[in-house]
């Protein structure tokens, strides 16, 4: 639905944007990851046809981003990062003039902005004036705005930017329900979000494509060492701590030890070995020869903030990289 190839983006000499490639199927929610600057909203303002790239190519639906905006436009809806909202529009006034200019008309227009009023959770604020709503529902009618004309493909520049838990919980439901009839891209910080939204990742670094892969995928290869963690128990009286760790390592193939949570009589430890799998029988072996109780051995969980950590280095400059939201309405076309 989405291809990408070798894409590039140059502001001036700055490269925002530097030879990315990737490919997005049908139906998937795609989670888009990066520190501030990596090219982010560059990336999505290519797709939405409003930047021209520098070289490489971008398509939709299989309509070039150069060669046929007209037919991308039509199968896109785009939140920016800052909803291109109408401060002084009213809520249903501002979603059927955007209707409009997608080309809605007459029932069908109607019917839609009653859809999208519903279906955004905005439908009791629909005769509000933007300007006076709160954040979590101006970022609804951004989507309401995004999904009015029902486009295939689309694209959501940090759409729980800025909201409360409560909120981020509701548009990340309203996301996630949005997925199968739509193909959608996200680009976020919060990585929770992304482990339980997406099924696919596509992380970049300045500018630079660092993985791209499924969810799973990225979290066993970035197991890499493998670790499993272990929780053990004495029926007889406190375990010593240092006395457990010191067994532990002498377990062959175990490379490092490491002490994590504790409580009366049960410990609990993440063990590094060559190979995971590899280490588990004499683990188990070695516990129970020393009299204790086995309670857990699992593979450590490696959480996508790790893996961003590891694929990612800090960014070195702190580049104010947001527009104003005039540039965010012009955009999303409206
Ligand atoms: N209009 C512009 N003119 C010049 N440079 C720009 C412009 N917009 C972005 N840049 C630069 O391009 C790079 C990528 O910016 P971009 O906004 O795409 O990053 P991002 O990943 O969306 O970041 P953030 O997480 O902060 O939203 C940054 O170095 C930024 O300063
Ligand atoms: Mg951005």
């Amino acid at each position: 639905m989405i291809a990408v190839r070798n894409l590039t983006k140059k502001y001036a000499h700055n490269v925002a944007v530097d030879r990315i490639s990737f490919e997005v199927a049908k139906g998937q929610i795609v989670g888009f990851l990066g520190p501030n600057g990596a090219g982010k909203t560059t990336t999505m303002r290519v797709l939405t046809c409003f930047l021209p790239p520098t070289s490489g190519s971008a398509s939709v639906a299989g309509f070039d981003v150069l060669e046929q905006p007209i037919e991308v436009k039509r199968r896109i809806g785009y939140l920016p990062e800052t909803p291109p909202l109408y401060l002084e529009m009213r809520t249903s006034e501002y979603l059927t003039f955007v209707g409009k200019i997608k080309g809605l008309r007459g029932a069908e227009l109607a019917k839609r902005v009653n859809y999208v009023l519903e279906r955004c959770a905005v439908a009791d604020v629909k005769d509000r004036v933007l300007g006076k709503l709160s954040k979590g529902y101006r970022q609804r009618v951004g989507l309401a705005q995004a999904i009015i004309h029902n486009p295939d493909v689309l694209i959501l520049d940090e759409p729980t930017a800025g909201l409360d838990p409560k909120q981020i919980n509701e548009t990340r439901d309203l996301i996630k329900s949005l997925a199968g009839d739509h193909t959608i891209i996200l680009s976020t910080h919060i990585l929770p979000e992304v482990e339980q939204t997406c099924q696919q990742v596509i992380i970049i670094n300045k500018g630079k494509l660092v993985a791209t892969d499924s969810v799973n995928n990225l979290q066993n290869r970035a197991r890499g060492a493998g670790s499993v963690l272990v929780e053990i128990a004495s029926r007889n009286g406190p375990l010593d701590p240092a006395a457990a760790k010191n067994r532990l390592e002498l377990v062959l193939g175990v490379t490092r030890v490491l002490p994590r949570t504790s409580r009366a009589n049960f410990l609990t430890f993440e063990i590094e070995g060559k190979n995971d799998l590899a280490i588990r029988g004499d683990l188990v072996r070695a516990i129970v020869a020393a009299g204790w109780d086995l309670n857990e051995l699992r593979t450590a969980s490696v959480s996508l903030e790790e893996i961003f950590l590891q694929l990612t280095n800090p960014p070195t400059d702190n580049s104010e990289s947001k527009q104003n939201s005039a540039t965010d309405r012009a955009a999303a076309g409206v």
